[in-house]
């Protein structure tokens, strides 16, 4: 038996900082948006990303189907919005967009006013590991506002302080 069991796994993982996304999608499949944190840069030739979804995740479905997502890098000031997308506000919980300003780019999945920096992106593949889907995105155009991240390290939002 693998002695790195669940708990132990996430505890370790805990330790690791990341910034936090949300990522949005529209189209035939509908309008949804789900909070991660494993947006990571794939390649410069194209310039893509790749991020990390549950397979349970209600938006997984319908960034498969649309075939385009928005990856939304979020500011120090936007943790409500984390909050919404991560299914934490339960006044949002039928209406995550009711938080934040919204419009469009190329793709027309969900742009994030504010945020600080958004990669409109078309779906290139999606790798089955495990619990998570492995999405791979080809970005075809972006837009970034702002100038300081919000951070996930130690399960809770930290700003960003020089060393
Ligand atoms: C800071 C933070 C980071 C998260 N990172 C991920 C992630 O990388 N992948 C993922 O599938 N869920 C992640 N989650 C959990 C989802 O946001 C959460 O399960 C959400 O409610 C799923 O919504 P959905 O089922 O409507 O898509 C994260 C949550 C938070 C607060």
């Amino acid at each position: 038996m693998n002695p790195v069991d669940a708990d132990r796994f996430r505890d370790a993982m805990s330790m690791t900082a990341s910034g936090v996304t949300v990522v949005t999608t529209n189209g035939e499949a509908g309008r949804l948006g789900v909070t991660v944190s494993t947006l990571c840069s794939l390649s410069l030739e194209p310039p893509s990303v790749v991020l990390c979804i549950h397979r349970d995740s209600r938006a997984l479905p319908a960034i498969v189907a649309n075939g385009v997502f928005v990856a939304n890098v979020l500011g120090s000031d936007q943790q409500r919005v984390a909050d919404t997308f991560a299914g934490r506000v339960p006044e949002l919980k039928d209406n995550r967009f009711g938080e934040g300003e919204w419009h469009a780019l190329a793709t027309g999945a969900p742009v994030l006013r504010g945020s600080l920096c958004s990669f409109d992106c078309r779906v290139a593949e999606i790798f089955e590991f495990g619990s998570h889907r492995i999405i791979a995105g080809i970005v075809v155009d972006l837009a970034c506002a702002g100038t300081e991240p919000l951070v996930h390290a130690n399960r809770s939002y930290q700003k960003l302080q020089a060393a």
